[in-house]
C-alpha cells in the first residue's frame, strides 16, 4: 500500500482529485480500515493503528506536495511565459476636432501660412469695430454675442478675425497668418449649433494679391483635405470686412449629394466665407490700402470634421462619450 502511494504520478488535476478520493476520501480506502479497527483482536490493535496512521501521513504528505507543485506551476505559466502576448495598456485618442485641427494647420504651413492666436475675451474694437461694424452696424446681429457684464466694452470673441485685426496692427508686412482658436455665439444647442464652436480663420496681404490667388487657395484647401473628386461652389455673399464677398460650399459628404438633415436637402454644405478684405480695414490698422490688398477665410473645425467623419450631430464633440472618442484612436 505504501508502495502504491509513493509512486502515484500525481500531475495533472483529476489525478490529484482521484487520489484523494481513492485514499483520503470520506469512502476512501484509509477510512474503511479505521473503521474495521475495532473487529482487529485486541492484542494486535495497536500496532494495526500505527501502520494505518503512517499510511495516512504518508497519503496526506503526498497530496499536498503534488498539489502545491501543480499550484506552482500554473502561476508560473500565467505571469512568466514570454510567449503568451502582454496586456496591452489602454491607449487614449486625440480628439477628432484636434486631429481636424492639425490637419488643416499643415495644409496651409505648406503654402507659407503661419499660426497666429489672440485672447477669448476681446474688446469691441478687436471683435467689431476695426472690422468695419461700428456700434450700430446691422451685421453685428448676424453673430449673437455673448458680453461681459464687468466691462460693457469686452466680448466672448464671436470670430478668430480678432486675431487677424491685432496682426495688422502689428504693421509687419507681408502677413500669411491662420488664425486657429475657440469662439462664442450665444445660440440655442442642437444637432447643428452650439454656444461655442472652433474656427481657422486666414490673412493674406501683400501687394496685387487677387480674388484668383483666394479662390486658388481654397480650391487647393478643400482638395487636400478632402480629396479632388470632392464638388466645390462659390457663391457671392455679403461680410461688412470683405468685398467681394463669398461662400463656398462643397458636396454634402453625410449623404453623398443626394440629401439630408445636415445640408438641409440641397447636397451641398457651407464651409466656409471668405473675400477680399476691405479696404477700411486695411486703412483702420494702419495699413496703405493703395499698396496693399488682401484676402481673408474663414472656417468652423466642427463642421469640416462633421463632413470628414460623418458624424451628423454637432453635440457629439462636446459630450465626451468614451465610445464616440475611442473611435479616433491612432488617427492624426
Ligand atoms: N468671420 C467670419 C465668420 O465668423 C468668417 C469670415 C472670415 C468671412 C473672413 C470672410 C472673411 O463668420
Amino acid at each position: 500500500m505504501l508502495g502504491e502511494i509513493e509512486a502515484a504520478e500525481l500531475n495533472t488535476e483529476t489525478a490529484l482529485e482521484s487520489f484523494r478520493i481513492r485514499f483520503l476520501g470520506t469512502r476512501g480506502i484509509l477510512k474503511s480500515f479505521f473503521g474495521s479497527l475495532k473487529d482487529i483482536p485486541a492484542g494486535n490493535r495497536k500496532g494495526y493503528g500505527q501502520q494505518i496512521n503512517g499510511l495516512k501521513i504518508a497519503a496526506e504528505e503526498k497530496y499536498a506536495a503534488a498539489k502545491a507543485a501543480l499550484n506552482q506551476h500554473e502561476t508560473k505559466l500565467e505571469g512568466e511565459d514570454p510567449t503568451l502576448p502582454g496586456t496591452a495598456p489602454p491607449v487614449g485618442s486625440r480628439h477628432p476636432l484636434s486631429i481636424i485641427r492639425s490637419q488643416i494647420i499643415r495644409i496651409f504651413d505648406r503654402l507659407g501660412f503661419t499660426v497666429a492666436e489672440g485672447p477669448e475675451i476681446e474688446d469691441d474694437w478687436h471683435n467689431f469695430t476695426a472690422l468695419n461694424m461700428p456700434p450700430d452696424h446691422p451685421a453685428r446681429d448676424m453673430q449673437d454675442t455673448f458680453y461681459i457684464s464687468r466691462n460693457p466694452d469686452w466680448v466672448l470673441r464671436t470670430h478668430t478675425s480678432s486675431v487677424q485685426v491685432r496682426v495688422m496692427e502689428r504693421g509687419k508686412l507681408p502677413i500669411r497668418i491662420i488664425c486657429p482658436g475657440r469662439v462664442y455665439r450665444n445660440e440655442t444647442v442642437s444637432a447643428r449649433a452650439n454656444s461655442f464652436f472652433h474656427q481657422v480663420e486666414g490673412l493674406f496681404i501683400d501687394r496685387e494679391v487677387s480674388f484668383a490667388d483666394l479662390k486658388q487657395t481654397l480650391y487647393h484647401f478643400v482638395h487636400a483635405m478632402f480629396g479632388l473628386e470632392i464638388g466645390i461652389r462659390f457663391r457671392p455673399s455679403y461680410f461688412p470686412f470683405t468685398e467681394p464677398s463669398a461662400e463656398m460650399d462643397i458636396t454634402c459628404l453625410i449623404c453623398k449629394g443626394k440629401g439630408c438633415p445636415v445640408c438641409k436637402h440641397t447636397g451641398w454644405v457651407e464651409i466656409l466665407g471668405c473675400g477680399m478684405v476691405h479696404p477700411r480695414l486695411l486703412e483702420n490698422c494702419g495699413i496703405d490700402s493703395k499698396t496693399y490688398s488682401g484676402y481673408a477665410f474663414g472656417m468652423g473645425i466642427e463642421r469640416i470634421a462633421m463632413l470628414k467623419y460623418q458624424i451628423s450631430d454637432l453635440r457629439l464633440f462636446t459630450e465626451n462619450d468614451i465610445r464616440f472618442l475611442r473611435q479616433f484612436s491612432g488617427v492624426s
